[in-house]
């Protein structure tokens, strides 16, 4: 098992790369299957996810090489379309396999992926809006089994903004005969940056970005070359990771438009925030102000930003509150944060945070991905030695993190036990 030493109270300086998003590296990887040609990528993020998705796709018969930094995937000799219970288990994104089989072949075999720590996460608006666009869908021993002829262009409506389950629905739309129309669709930069590779392919999509997504089905998609987004929430956790040590961050390589709402709230709390076409600067020189946020679907404020936001707020002057609207259960980080010396209590969902002054050095343990990033931006501000441990979560999401961290001026290794 690996952890992390941290040795907190560094300010952090310099410039950071932020590294392709995750969130639209996994449906794009996804995308191969739904033709027989070259999909090209660049700025595939080097992750634990990233890898589970490959392992997922090479156990179908997807064929995947690495040229240079570009990952070459060809989906031309398909041998299953299985997704079993021992990877999705491990990533729950192997759900965006469902629709772009279904589409393709008329089949898939895809394990529920079940609960996870931060929450039930159904997936049944995948599998009605699939259902509507002609699949017959079954549960049998854990697995979803959809099968189809061509699948036929429909009116979807969704019952809740689901980030996945638009990016699957619209997979499967892409190769229907027909027009689709996707209402309440997410609007995620990553959903966007999905569309956008799609239609590289040959989809024809309108309205990704909105919540009124329109798609005219195709008989084939052919190959493309795209670059995946770069990830918003791994450089709004650099940012954050500037503010509590009162340092000076630059990230490159990213979207500042696509943090928006954070970069407005890092504002109120009072860091000096600058911006260029794909960089943004943070620079914090007092004690951050409290600042109370509350989770929505984009364009609001992310969920994968609420635990690194709380630590913030945990060495923040005032009280704020911070309220999960996403997910019942992400707040795990919060009796770590505590163990550092944060003051919170919850009611429902909402967490109150008192800011204190400073935190200081202990063991904590990881629960899940950004929970994770919270705690160690935490202990990068607090006083004295903390160890974060279960950095498994953290590897699932976040490239290369305590090299980058390093990079910056943090005093951060990774031990193996
Ligand atoms: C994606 C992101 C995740 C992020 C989340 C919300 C990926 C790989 N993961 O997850 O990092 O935290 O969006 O921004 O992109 N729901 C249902 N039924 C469904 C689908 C969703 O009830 O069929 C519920 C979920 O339980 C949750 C809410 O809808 O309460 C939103 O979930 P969703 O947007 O689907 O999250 P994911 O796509 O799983």
């Amino acid at each position: 098992m690996q952890k992390l030493k941290i040795r907190g109270g560094r300010r952090l300086v310099g410039e950071v790369r932020a590294s392709g998003a995750k969130n639209a590296a996994l449906p794009i990887l996804a995308a191969s299957l739904l033709c027989p040609e070259d999909l090209v990528l660049s700025n595939v993020p080097d992750l634990a996810d990233v890898r589970t998705m490959f392992r997922l796709l090479e156990g179908m018969g997807v064929v995947i090489r690495r040229e240079g930094d570009k990952v070459v995937l060809n989906a031309s000799r398909i041998t299953s379309t299985k997704a079993p219970y021992d990877l999705v288990k491990t990533m729950r994104a192997s759900i965006l396999t469902l629709c772009p089989l279904t589409a393709r072949f008329g089949s898939a075999d895809v394990s529920l992926p079940g609960g996870c720590a931060i929450g039930a996460r159904p997936v049944d608006q995948h599998i009605k809006g699939l259902e509507a666009l002609g699949a017959e869908v079954t549960i049998e021993n854990g697995y979803v089994l959809a099968r189809a002829g061509r699948l036929k262009g429909a009116h979807i409506i969704t019952d809740m903004v689901t980030v996945t389950g638009t990016e699957n629905l619209l997979m499967a739309a892409v190769l229907a005969d027909g027009v689709t129309v996707i209402e309440n669709a997410a609007r995620e930069p990553e959903v966007v940056d999905l569309a956008e590779c799609l239609n590289k392919m040959g989809a024809k999509i309108e309205g990704a970005g909105t919540s009124v997504i329109t798609v005219h089905g195709v008989e084939r998609l052919h190959g493309a070359e795209h670059s995946v987004v770069p990830d918003r929430i791994e450089a709004g956790s650099f940012l954050i990771a500037g503010i509590v040590t009162r340092g000076d961050v630059l990230v490159t390589h990213c979207v500042p438009a696509h943090m928006d709402v954070l970069l407005a709230k890092l504002r109120e709390a009072g860091a000096d925030i600058v911006t260029g076409p794909d960089w943004v600067r943070a620079r914090m020189t007092e004690r951050p102000r409290a600042v109370s946020v509350r989770t929505m679907p984009h364009p609001g404020f992310p969920t994968d930003m609420q635990a690194q936001f709380m630590t913030l707020d945990v060495l923040a002057e005032g009280t704020s509150s911070i309220t999960e609207t996403i997910f019942e259960n992400r707040f795990m980080h919060v009796p770590e944060l505590q163990r550092l010396g944060a003051r919170i209590s919850i009611s429902d969902h909402t967490a109150v945070v008192e800011g204190v002054e400073k935190l200081s050095g202990a063991t904590v343990m990881a629960t899940d991905l950004r929970a994770s990033a919270s705690l160690v931006i935490a202990a990068l501000a607090a006083e004295g030695e903390s160890t974060v441990d279960r950095i498994y979560h953290l590897d699932r999401g976040y490239e290369h993190m305590e090299t980058k961290l390093r990079a910056l001026g943090a005093d951060i290794v990774r031990v193996s036990e």
